[in-house]
């Protein structure tokens, strides 16, 4: 697949994760290979366990993970060159950024995988995760480690001794990341502080708000578009006007979703138009209007039915028809545009500890929830956001929860 934006060859990115067992590792992986996905850019994980539970079998005991025990070490460097022979392989052939997770906790690990990403023209980015907080290792463990197929129908309590008896084995041997001339993040305590060393470049610099941002508490997102206006009845695109009945009925219908729901601490954030307003309204609560949570500005073709730029623009409409992603309306935006714009929401969507509904629009609701769906920016337009239908969202370890709710038929 090609890459969605222009960058230069040199853009290629592998970032390491380093840190021991249960330190988040993966999740920042997989959050970070999400939110670039989510950009736009080729992203993927190479994770080293993935391959050695599919050639080695999941469950290895405590043992194999010693770094005095010969073959589990011949063993587990096997499958860090495969993994990484994998992901260099991927790059070239098109990819943007690799993320490699590993523990990684060795400096002669960190040298050998430096040097082959190096040689094969690729920047590298180490990504440290260093937690002793015990009641965060505790819930990593339980929440995804319990999971993993490493302990499928072991008991929980047997199974949390066998991986802390893994953690120790990498104790051993572990060594922090301070090499002086490599780039790194370090992020501790789950995002309580991050430290930064010799960091350049666009992409990188991108990715450490992003990281900043991060947390583990629960709580839900929920997404909606605006009740039906005047437009919509019409299939206008754009454009600034109000709600029909039947709009602000899914005002009240919201309302009384979240009354039951009893979310005192609520926060609502709806775009500056209109209809995202008034719906809002309905809420009996106080919302924050946002310019970039605007709907995809339609340019020339503001206020215009689907059928007249159909009949009157044929050029322009199969244009969009062809690369909906890409098409920038004269004088407006495209969806990447809308991706772009939405990069601050996301961010602070992130940061929230507090529940959050987003109110908005078309375009926009489906760039956000292409991000919690782990759906690449390809996918975007083709997402089905229907009208009068509240999405909620359960961030989870590994990607998100999903109900969705027909308030009114
Ligand atoms: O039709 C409602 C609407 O919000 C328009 O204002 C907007 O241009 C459109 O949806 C976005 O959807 P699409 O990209 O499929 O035209």
């Amino acid at each position: 697949m090609p890459p969605t934006l222009d960058h230069p060859a040199s853009d290629r990115l592998v970032i390491v994760m380093v840190g021991l067992p249960a330190r988040g590792k993966t999740y920042t992986a997989r959050k970070l290979s999400r939110y670039l996905r989510w950009q736009g850019r080729a992203a993927r994980v190479f994770n080293v366990g993935n391959y050695r539970r599919e050639r080695l079998g999941a469950q290895q005991p405590a043992d194999f993970f010693d770094p005095t025990n010969p073959e589990g070490v011949a063993a587990r460097r096997a499958m860090a060159e495969a993994a990484l022979k994998d992901m260099l392989g991927w790059l070239q052939a098109g990819g943007e950024v690799g993320l490699y997770d590993a523990t990684n906790s060795t400096k002669a690990r960190r040298r050998w995988v430096r040097e082959t990403c190096e040689a094969a023209g690729c920047r590298v980015l180490f990504v440290e995760s260093v937690c002793d907080d015990p009641a965060v290792l505790d819930h990593t463990i339980r929440e995804t480690k319990l999971r993993s197929p490493d302990y499928r129908d072991v008991d929980p309590d047997q199974a949390v001794a066998d991986f802390k008896r893994r953690i120790a084995m990498y104790e051993r041997a572990y060594e922090p990341v301070d090499e002086p001339d490599a780039s790194w993040v370090r992020i501790i305590d789950a995002g309580r502080q991050l430290q930064v060393h010799r960091l350049t470049g666009y992409l990188p610099s991108r990715i450490v708000p992003f990281l900043m941002n991060l947390h583990l508490s629960p709580r839900r997102i929920w997404l909606t578009r605006h009740g039906e206006s005047l437009f919509n009845v019409q299939d206008r695109i754009g454009g600034n006007a109000g709600l029909t009945a039947r709009g602000r009925a899914y005002g009240r219908a919201l309302k009384q979703f979240f009354d039951r729901q009893n979310v005192p601490d609520l926060v609502v954030w709806t775009s500056t138009l209109r209809r995202t307003r008034e719906t809002a309204a309905e809420l009996g609560r106080s919302f924050r209007p946002w310019k970039p949570l605007d709907e995809i500005d339609a340019g020339v073709y503001d206020g215009w039915t689907y059928a007249e730029v159909r009949d009157q623009a044929p050029e322009e409409f199969a244009e969009r028809g062809a690369d909906k992603l890409r098409y920038r309306y004269p004088r407006g935006e495209s969806y990447l545009d809308v991706l772009q714009r939405l990069d601050p929401v996301l961010i602070e969507l992130e940061r929230q500890r507090r529940p959050v509904l987003v109110i908005a629009h078309n375009a926009v609701i489906r760039s956000l929830y292409a991000y919690f769906a782990d759906e690449s920016a390809e996918q975007v337009p083709q997402i089905d956001i229907p009208l009068n239908t509240l999405i909620e969202l359960t961030p989870r370890a590994y990607g998100s929860a999903e109900t969705r709710h027909t308030l009114i038929p």
